[in-house]
């Protein structure tokens, strides 16, 4: 895919952050968006700012877990545009917690999200997508990815799901000769409402983490991100990672194999030393 004039493109979890950015950055190139989110305010405003600059979006609440849902929006947005070009699976939560903590609930939770609508949008656009002779598929995994993160191993897992499977699928339209890219993407630390949204397993505060996250970890905006990832899908790249982080990262995991383990591990200890001092005091004096 060249460019984005007049193409159709359908974006999971555009209420917010990345989602909202490549909505915006979609329509500003040309395209006629479908968006949904399961949280109606943050999607509604999404709509009103893309009608601010003249758009039409076809607007959808859904919860990306609801399999029918899913497939039922994928075929109302081929039937409204006449056609669907490029499927964003991007909408995504997060959990705090170790693997000893997190309840089963919280561990399903994140990979029904993370995963599952992820395998939901995918399939669901996928017939769409190769009837408009020129397709793409865009599924968000994230720089965790890419690599292992304590008291991220939901997310990781997921994240990682992602990957294999949106990898395999790419070798599996290359074979068949599918009119349809797949890129995954991979982003580092991005200014938006991910962290902020987040909760704990052991229902610890997680305004530290977030502070930390807002203040110091993340150095890319999502209008950048959103631009990256459409440069990626305009160049068909297999992997687009955003940010240096993403790309520091991708070479010392591949560079140490498996040992980045103990370096990352001593990381993140000092982190959540830090990081979990407050929220202990608060519940020892509460
Ligand atoms: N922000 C980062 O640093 C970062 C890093 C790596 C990967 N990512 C990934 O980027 C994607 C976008 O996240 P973001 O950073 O823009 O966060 P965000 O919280 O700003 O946006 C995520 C959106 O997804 C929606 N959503 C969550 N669960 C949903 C569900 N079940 N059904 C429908 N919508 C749902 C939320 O309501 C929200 O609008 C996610 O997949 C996230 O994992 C983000």
């Amino acid at each position: 895919m060249k460019d984005f004039q007049d193409k159709v493109a359908a974006i999971t979890g555009a209420g917010s952050g990345i989602g909202r950015a490549l909505a915006l950055q979609l329509v500003a190139d040309g395209a006629r968006v479908a968006i949904s989110d399961w949280d109606a305010d943050g999607l509604a405003e999404t709509a009103l700012l893309l009608e601010e600059r003249g758009a039409q979006p076809h607007s959808t609440v859904l919860d990306v877990r609801d399999r029918a849902a899913v497939h039922a929006w994928a075929d109302a947005v081929a039937a409204h545009f006449g056609a669907v070009n490029l499927v964003v699976n991007n909408a995504g939560i997060t959990i705090f917690g170790t693997v000893e903590e997190s309840p089963y609930e919280d561990i399903e939770k994140v990979v029904d999200v993370d995963f599952w609508g992820v395998v939901h949008g995918t399939k669901a656009f996928l017939p769409h997508l190769a009837a408009s002779g020129e397709g793409h598929v865009v599924n968000v995994s994230s720089i965790f990815g890419l690599f292992g993160v304590p008291t991220q191993s939901s997310y990781n897992a997921a994240k990682f799901a992602v990957r294999g499977f949106t990898e395999a699928l790419r070798q599996e339209l290359l074979i068949s000769g599918q009119p349809v890219g797949v890129t995954c993407v991979h982003p580092g630390g991005i200014k938006t409402n991910i962290v902020n949204n987040a909760t704990a397993s052991n229902a610890a505060d997680t305004s530290g983490i977030a502070r930390v996250f807002n203040e110091k970890l993340t150095r890319t905006t999502p209008e950048a991100a959103a631009r990256t990832i459409l440069r990626g899908v305009r160049r068909g790249r297999p992997k687009v990672l955003i940010g240096a982080d993403a790309v520091a990262v991708d070479l010392v995991v591949r560079a140490l194999g498996a040992s980045y383990q103990r370096p990352f591990a001593a990381v993140s200890r000092r982190l959540t030393a830090t990081l979990a001092a407050p929220a202990h005091r608060k519940k020892v004096s509460a």
